[in-house]
């Protein structure tokens, strides 16, 4: 069901029969919230959040597309965050939402691709996939993430397990520096934005304080980047303060990209997070 959002931006609404729900903007297929059967917010969405183009909406899940960051030629985390989707099908519960190129977009990226994201919330889940077919003769660079901001209580009181002890990262606070995690744990105590290169499947954010743990599974995507950016007057767009309330885990296909997908090739990737 398509309802009215902020700045005429129209959105999808789902519900699980098992009670989750979760909301997804045409506006760059952006997932702006998703609630446990319990009805709790699980994702921070900024009160500062600017929903029209070419902003993409601070907070949700982003969706980074065709490319990670500044790892290309193109603009920050790409374009699809910023371009308005089609909804190709859905139900109560899931919807797939399609993206193809404007001439516009020929100008940056001059590929015809077809972009398809799928999100799907269960009663304590919430599945997101994407599938892009290369429908030109050349190769289409590629690199993605699924950039999730989860709500916390405060930065202070949570941590990220990254699944494995002791991994190095790329420092992008200084370069993209190499640098090792002490143990499998990151905590929060200053700017923090790290691509774990190769991470595990499966990562987890557990807030000490509400007891809540997310579990970030990832299929198809080897890196996973770890953000707070400590501090929120750099951002138009985030109010103060709310840096504090947010930490950013996120499948990608970052430092391992970008890959070429070949002709006529469909490329797809997922991610499964879980709220207990
Ligand atoms: C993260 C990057 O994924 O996204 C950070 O690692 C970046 O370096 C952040 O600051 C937010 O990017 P943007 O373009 O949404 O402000």
């Amino acid at each position: 069901k398509l309802v009215d959002g902020p700045e005429g931006q129209q959105k999808v609404v789902l519900k699980s029969s098992s009670g989750g729900s979760a909301e997804v903007f045409l506006h760059g297929a952006h997932v702006t919230s998703w609630k446990s059967n319990k009805g709790e917010e699980l994702f921070f969405l900024s009160k500062k959040a600017i929903y029209a183009p070419p902003k993409a909406i601070r907070g949700g899940i982003p969706l980074c597309f065709p490319q990670f960051g500044p790892l290309g030629k193109l603009q920050q985390h790409g374009f699809a965050r910023n371009s308005e989707f089609e909804v190709s099908r859905g139900s109560e519960d899931s919807v797939t939402m399609s993206l193809r190129p404007t001439t516009d977009l020929h100008r940056t990226y001059p590929h015809e691709f077809h972009l398809l994201v799928t999100v799907k919330v269960g009663s304590d889940s919430l599945t997101q996939t994407l599938e892009v077919k290369n429908e030109s003769s050349e190769a289409m660079p590629l690199g993605t993430a699924f950039h999730t901001y989860f709500l916390v209580s405060d930065v202070d009181n949570v941590y990220v397990d990254v699944g494995s002890d002791g991994p190095t990262y790329l420092d992008n606070t200084k370069g993209r520096a190499e640098t090792q995690l002490s143990g499998s744990k990151v905590k929060f105590q200053q700017e923090f934005d790290a691509i774990f290169q190769g991470a595990p499947d499966s990562l987890k954010l557990v807030d000490e304080k509400t007891g809540r743990t997310i579990t970030v599974k990832k299929e198809g995507l080897p890196d996973a980047v770890v953000w707070n950016p400590w501090g929120d007057k750099q951002f138009a767009d985030m109010a103060e303060g709310e840096y504090r309330t947010f930490v950013c885990v996120e499948p990608a296909l970052a430092a391992s990209g970008p890959i070429q997908v070949q002709p006529g090739e469909t490329w797809s990737c997922t991610q499964v997070l879980s709220v207990s």
